[in-house]
């Protein structure tokens, strides 16, 4: 027995060497961790429990029958992050540059079934040369049967994933496919094509920082949600987001004990200016309604005219999505639908409610913009919100103009509750540009037309720019002081609790992708 616990023993301390040590040296030089370094950062201490350690790959080309590595690249297990359940797989960089191989990919996948089938999310760590060269068609087959059950986990599991390291190619499609995927600046990078084909066919020369690094994805093409600036704040990041979600599409996320008391907040009634057309900062607003520090911001320098995080309020977890006047004057471009398209419809899937502060001057006008497809781009905000059956909030905190202000959950698209500031304006446009066009003949008629714009662009001002006509006819439920909004919120929020509505019986819809 004592021989039988040896080999045991050895098989387990050779699997937990990875690569070999002089590897392992190669990956802290680079000023990374290791994989099982970050699954062990991750976790609650002591509750990793490792699946497949002692897997082995089958290839038998091009020597590769004489190089064997426990656990063939990728540490796979289950464990909890603050005392809940979650998998994880964390790619080895040490064997073989971390890179998938059939068997490497039956061991993620072996994860997934199980956090699909149990209902608890999924945590990839993502740091790979991409697909195991010696295998071929093998390794593709894998990497397809990952997206695969990415897909199958969609809207059943969260699913995060961070990339700590290279991936390229086909890799990249599988964090593309999970719910937020985060990036660790200057040591990660992700491109379909890298630099040197990249070279080739398009003749540009772009160093793989420029093509694919954190900040280009955290600001450009918007594929990396979060960024991090090492491994261990990257990790933090993670535990920091699992705290505002539930475990599965069948939970709530968890909330945090709390009692009502006065909740006033004085300093909400001077943030936005008297002037119309200047900017202020919306994430004074959050940060007024909010429980303290709370926010958890999501696609922070991506399409900065919209905002998107979780928080907590009274306690719960919610999704907000707010227009951002300090950017583009706050106003809905394709960038900025597509964001918070996105977030809606994560927070819809994972019954996370969604609170809407609302300050839109309009779409944005252009050519770029409708040659980029504004109106199908801005079609998948209005469709993302009309399906979600999450409780919904919004609150107007200035301008709620045109196409935009149905949009950005109004009550004729679903919104469980709208709330104005007094100083609100809801119309079909800005009170000048409005005059403009319905007086255009008495202006240009007008000896004076300077003064006549202005008294027409008042006549309209004092129609519509104001929360009344709206509250008149319902389409606004409250027009409320900004000090009391934390408080109306909160109370809205419990109250929409145990809301439940039934869909349609259908198949799925067809959102304008
Ligand atoms: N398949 C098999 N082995 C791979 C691999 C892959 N896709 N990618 C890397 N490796 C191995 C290397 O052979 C090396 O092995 P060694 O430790 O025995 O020498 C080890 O992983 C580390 O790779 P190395 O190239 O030394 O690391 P690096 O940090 O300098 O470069 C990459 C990292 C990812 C840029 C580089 O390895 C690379 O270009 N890999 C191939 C990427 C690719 O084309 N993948 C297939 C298409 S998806």
């Amino acid at each position: 027995m004592d021989q039988k616990i040896k080999t045991l023993n050895d098989k387990l301390a050779l699997a937990k060497l990875g690569g070999g040590q002089a590897r392992i040296d190669k990956q802290h030089e680079k000023k990374k961790l290791t994989a099982r370094e970050r699954v062990m950062y991750l976790l609650d201490e002591g509750s990793f429990e490792e699946i497949g350690a002692l897997v082995t790959h089958r290839t038998k080309d091009f020597g590769m029958a004489d190089q064997q590595y426990y656990g063939d690249g990728v540490v796979t297990g289950y464990g909890t992050v603050n005392g809940k359940l979650i998998y994880v797989f964390a790619q080895d960089f040490t064997v073989f540059g971390g890179s998938l191989s059939e068997t490497h990919a039956e061991k993620i996948c072996k994860i997934m079934d199980m956090a699909i089938n149990v209902g608890a999310p999924l945590v990839g760590l993502n740091d790979s040369g991409g697909a195991r060269i010696q295998e071929g068609v093998r390794s593709l087959g894998g990497y397809a049967d990952i997206f695969y059950k990415n897909v199958q986990a969609s809207g059943v599991i969260p699913q995060i994933s961070a990339i700590m390291g290279p991936c390229a190619g086909g890799a990249v499609y599988s964090p593309a496919m999970t719910d937020f995927t985060m990036m660790v600046q200057d040591t990660s990078y992700m491109f379909v094509t890298g630099p040197n084909v990249v070279k080739t066919v398009t003749n540009e020369a772009v160093t793989s920082e420029e093509l694919g690094g954190a900040s280009v994805h955290a600001s450009k093409s918007g594929v990396a949600h979060i960024t991090a600036t090492n491994d261990v704040e990257c990790l933090e990041d993670i535990k920091k987001l699992l705290s505002y979600l539930p475990q599965s599409h069948k939970e709530k996320a968890a909330s945090i004990p709390f009692e009502l008391k006065e909740e006033i907040r004085p300093n909400l009634n001077s943030i936005v200016p008297e002037n119309p057309n200047k900017p202020y900062d919306m994430h004074e607003v959050i940060t007024g309604i909010i429980d303290e520090d709370s926010f958890y911001e999501i696609h922070k320098n991506y399409a900065e005219n919209i905002i998107v995080g979780f928080a907590r309020l009274g306690g719960r977890s919610i999704g907000i999505v707010a227009n951002q006047p300090m950017f583009l004057a706050g106003v809905l471009d394709v960038d900025s639908s597509k964001k918070a398209a996105r977030f809606v419809r994560f927070c819809d899937c994972f019954n996370i409610p969604l609170l809407v502060l609302e300050d839109v001057p309009g779409f944005l006008p252009g050519t770029d913009q409708e040659w980029n497809g504004i109106i199908v781009n801005g079609a998948k905000l209005l469709y993302a919100f009309s399906e979600a059956t999450v409780p919904r909030v919004t609150v107007i905190t200035r301008k709620a103009y045109g196409g935009a202000y149905d949009v950005m959950n109004s009550k004729h698209i679903g919104a469980d509750m709208n709330f104005a500031w007094p100083n609100a304006e809801i119309a079909v446009m800005g009170a000048k540009g409005a005059a403009e066009i319905i007086f255009k003949k008495e202006i240009s008629n007008a000896e004076d037309k300077e003064a006549k714009l202005k008294e027409k662009e008042a006549e309209y001002a004092k129609l519509f720019a104001n929360p009344y006509s709206a509250a008149e006819r319902g389409f606004i439920d409250d027009v409320i002081l900004p000090q009391n909004t934390r408080r109306k919120l909160i109370k809205a929020f419990k109250m929409l609790e145990n809301k439940a509505v039934s869909k349609p019986d259908r198949k799925h819809g067809n959102i304008p992708l």
